[in-house]
């Protein structure tokens, strides 16, 4: 179609569809409270369950005395792992192939473990009781270090004992979970022996937590009459919760309902099942009524999945001019008590071998070793697709250290080694195929935006005004290019708990022309009633505002393996596109009947079916919806309706160049962000608005995770940051001021050519922020310095390098 005219124009902005900042229709529920979040449900006769959790680390359980507890008023039960047992459910299968302790059962291994769960009257009754249930204990020995837990004869898990092999093959030593390795590891040892330079680094990224606003609850209710199990909760994969609650009760699966109602920010934290769901579960089914179990801030922070605490020691080669020639890694991962994570099966170490990241590096391995310790479990990826954090922190700070080996500006060094867009499909050494790109485009956009070469020169200056006495601040310039791997994923080889990851969508087009369609992922924040509807509306052009989108209820949407890993829009976005494609499919024979021609001589222009080189003979797809329900239409069934399953090809690779500017101060370890830069390249963009949110929120959890939170733990196992005073969750105060831009390179694989955003910011933004800081420093010859980069750490790096006088 050619048409130009400011008619098509409008009626293109009628639909609100792709590349449109289409207002976030969600909002007005939230903004106005209307939300209805788990906490919001409310049952009649409801009961409500709190857990008692362990104080130690690690110590044996020698008895439980739950009399007191049962003689309050108001308490209904007192569940141990002696009640559960009978049923099979004192231990529960994890995402990663290991198991986990629904209750204590003889000991516990963590802080903060669940221990017994009290059912009362209410949530005071409940909390009260909880202080009275009397367990005693016996200390053991607690490891907090995994480099420890390997060298040492105290075993984690008797549960395991005499296990030489798990689920992701041999263990080494009882507190080894396992060795998952990737790439020629005899040939990048081989080029990293006869190297010209080669920088080799130990990168912490330490243990940390995705913290929602909403903490992680469930409301359980068993109606004994019909048989029927309906359970609300903050799950990011619903359909894959009901799928194990069928297997563990032994209940029908059609007799599970499964509800994620609204949820508040979910960030990989709501993806795993939590003894809370279990012990819910059972509580409803033993009193027939309705049991909500909703946790507080300190028991989100000290007991749900942490994400991170990876140790990752590098060594990268080049040559003399910057070429680099190869790449090893090797990994110390601790996965805490159980082996919790949530990553694909195949894949025990998530996407972590995308750690070759924007580069085209000849030669490549990586090994990582998972380790039990005496803390929490459940890793899992806080905002990133699987461990790519871990993966982009890990180069971008190996390349700024080569960068110092080579003396050489880190900015050059990265273009040097960019992949070309030429070599797209690029194939790593790694293993992945990466399906599009242009680094050098997005990279030479950010330099020239930022000012590059004055930013460095004003660098170079204050440099010399610090030797010469004049400041005492510092500045850095945090440069960070990432690609992201997201969209699992082909069920070839990802899935969940056997569940290869698809996902789906199911529309239905009503009489009268507007639509609902059902998705099987679930927005936590993400904007999905605003955004898919948008893909719809471009594909089968009916107005995004009459387009109702709906998630998360097991009962009614499609299969589908939830939301995380900014899976949504590379998986379930493109199932969208494809259901609307075979609406689209129909309207055209039905338009064509209207029209009484063939089906190959009217094409879809905008929201209507016209006749070729006759537009001004055409059906607008509200008429073909009525006449699906009320035309007799030969060969054709009656109605408007299709359910696209979706199995990706490949990951979708958005990237992005980052780059911010931090000013430091030596002698208080006070940083100021100055100013940030983010350019995203997600392919096709969907809603700029909504992508520009997800930047924003990305970089202010990078920020947060870089500068100040993490998850620590003393020698004895306690857990030193359980509390929103301890764990820092940056307000707007601290909050920097950022610039957004973008390149736009489709995915040649996706229907509508759109890559994942959501993580890319957190992705790339840490190593951003945390380059910063050791570029501050560089000058004065900082090499390595873990995060968190807090006051007090930034001050040591500064007295550490003898700048304090
Ligand atoms: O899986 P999740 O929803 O967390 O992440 P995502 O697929 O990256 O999408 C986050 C939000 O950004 C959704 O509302 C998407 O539809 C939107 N988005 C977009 O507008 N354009 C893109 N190319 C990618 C995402």
């Amino acid at each position: 179609m050619n048409d130009l005219s400011p008619e098509r124009d409008n009626r293109i902005a009628n639909l609100k569809g792709l590349g449109c900042s289409r207002k976030r229709v969600e909002d007005v529920r939230f903004t106005q409270g209307k939300g209805n979040y788990v906490d919001d449900i409310k049952m009649a006769g409801m009961l409500h369950g709190d857990f008692v959790r362990s104080p130690y680390a690690h110590a044996r359980v020698v008895s439980i005395n739950t009399d007191a507890a049962m003689a309050l008023d108001g308490v209904i039960a007192v569940l141990t792992a002696k009640d559960l047992e009978p049923l099979g459910l004192h231990w529960m299968p994890t995402l990663a192939g290991d198991k986990q302790m629904v209750l204590a059962d003889g000991k516990v291994l963590f802080q903060g473990q669940e221990v017994a769960y009290v059912v009362a009257r209410d949530r005071y009754v409940a909390a009260d009781a909880v202080e009275l249930v009397e367990v005693e204990y016996e200390e053991l020995p607690v490891l907090v270090d995994p480099f420890m837990a390997l060298e040492s004869d105290t075993v984690l898990r008797e549960d395991l004992a005499g296990q030489t092999s798990g689920a992701h093959g041999e263990r080494r030593h009882p507190n080894h979970i396992f060795l998952w390795e990737e790439g020629d590891k005899a040939a990048t040892e081989a080029v990293l022996a006869e190297a010209e330079v080669v920088a080799e680094e130990m990168i912490y990224y330490h243990r940390t937590h995705p913290c929602p606003l909403e903490t992680c609850g469930c409301v359980a209710s068993m109606d004994k009459v019909n048989g029927k199990l309906t359970l609300y909760g903050t799950f990011q994969a619903p359909h894959v919760v009901r799928t194990v609650a069928s297997l563990l009760s032994g209940i029908e699966e059609h007799n599970i309902r499964v509800v994620s109602p609204d949820i508040g920010g979910g960030f990989g934290n709501k993806v795993g099942v939590y003894p809370g769901y279990v012990c819910s579960i059972v509580a409803s089914i033993v009193t027939g009524k309705p049991v909500k179990w909703v946790e507080d801030r300190m028991e989100n922070l000290m007991a749900t999945a942490f994400a991170r605490d990876y140790w990752m020691k590098g060594r990268i080669s080049a040559t003399k001019e910057g070429k680099i020639t190869g790449l090893h890694c090797h990994v110390t991962a601790d996965h805490g008590a159980f082996d919790a994570c949530a990553d694909p099966t195949k894949f025990p170490a998530g996407f972590f071998h995308i750690c070759t990241g924007s580069y085209d590096i000849p030669v490549a391995y990586v090994g990582v070793d998972g380790v039990y310790t005496n803390k929490a479990p459940g890793g899992v990826a806080y905002r990133c697709s699987f461990r790519v954090t871990e993966a982009a922190y890990f180069i971008e700070r190996m390349i700024e250290r080569l960068a110092q080996e080579l003396n050489m500006d880190s900015a050059e060094l990265r273009r040097i080694n960019f992949i070309r867009k030429d070599q797209f499909p690029y194939h790593s050494a790694l293993g992945w195929e990466y399906d599009s790109g242009d680094y050098h485009t997005a990279w030479d956009k950010a330099l020239a935006a930022v000012g590059y070469d004055t930013l460095r020169a004003e660098q170079a200056e204050r440099v010399e005004a610090f030797r010469r006495g004049e400041t005492r601040k510092l500045m850095g310039i945090g440069l960070s290019f990432f690609t992201e791997i997201v969209g699992a994923g082909p069920v070839k080889n990802c899935d969940i708990l056997g569940m290869g990851m698809f996902d789906s969508c199911e529309i239905r087009i009503h009489p009268t022309g507007s639509a609902i369609a059902r998705l099987g992922t679930i927005s936590q924040g993400q904007g999905h009633a605003t955004t898919f509807a948008q893909i719809l509306a471009s594909e089968i052009g009916i107005p995004a505002d009459s387009i109702t989108i709906e998630e998360g209820d097991t009962d009614t949407a499609p299969y589908g393996l939830g939301t995380y890993g900014s899976r949504s829009t590379p998986v379930a976005g493109a199932a969208t596109a494809l259901a609307g494609r075979k609406i689209r499919a129909k309207a055209q024979m039905i338009a064509a009947y209207l029209l009484e021609v063939h089906d190959n001589d009217v094409e879809f222009d905008v929201d209507r079916f016209v006749i070729k080189g006759a537009p001004e003979r055409f059906k607008t797809m509200k008429e073909i919806a009525y006449a699906a329900y009320n035309q007799a239409i030969p060969g054709l069934e009656p109605g408007l309706e299709a359910v696209s399953y979706y199995d990706p090809p490949n990951m979708t690779y958005p990237f992005g160049a980052y780059i911010c500017m931090m000013d430091v101060d030596v002698d208080t370890g006070e940083t100021e962000v100055r100013q940030v830069y983010a350019l995203d390249d997600c392919g096709t963009r969907i809603n700029p608005m909504v992508i520009e949110g997800q930047v924003h929120g990305g970089l202010t959890e990078a920020f947060a995770i870089v500068m100040g939170q993490e998850i620590a733990y003393d020698e004895m196992g306690n857990c030193k940051t359980g509390t929103l005073m301890d764990f820092f969750l940056p307000t707007a105060v601290e909050t920097p001021h950022y610039t957004t831009d973008f390149t736009e390179t489709p995915s040649p694989h996706h229907p509508i050519g759109a890559k994942g955003v959501g993580e890319s910011p957190n992705v790339g933004g840490v190593p951003m922020f945390s380059n910063a800081v050791h570029d501050a420093f560089r000058a004065f010859g900082l090499k390595q310095s873990h995060m968190p980069h807090d006051h007090w750490r930034i001050w040591r790096i500064a007295e550490g390098l003898g700048l304090h006088g």
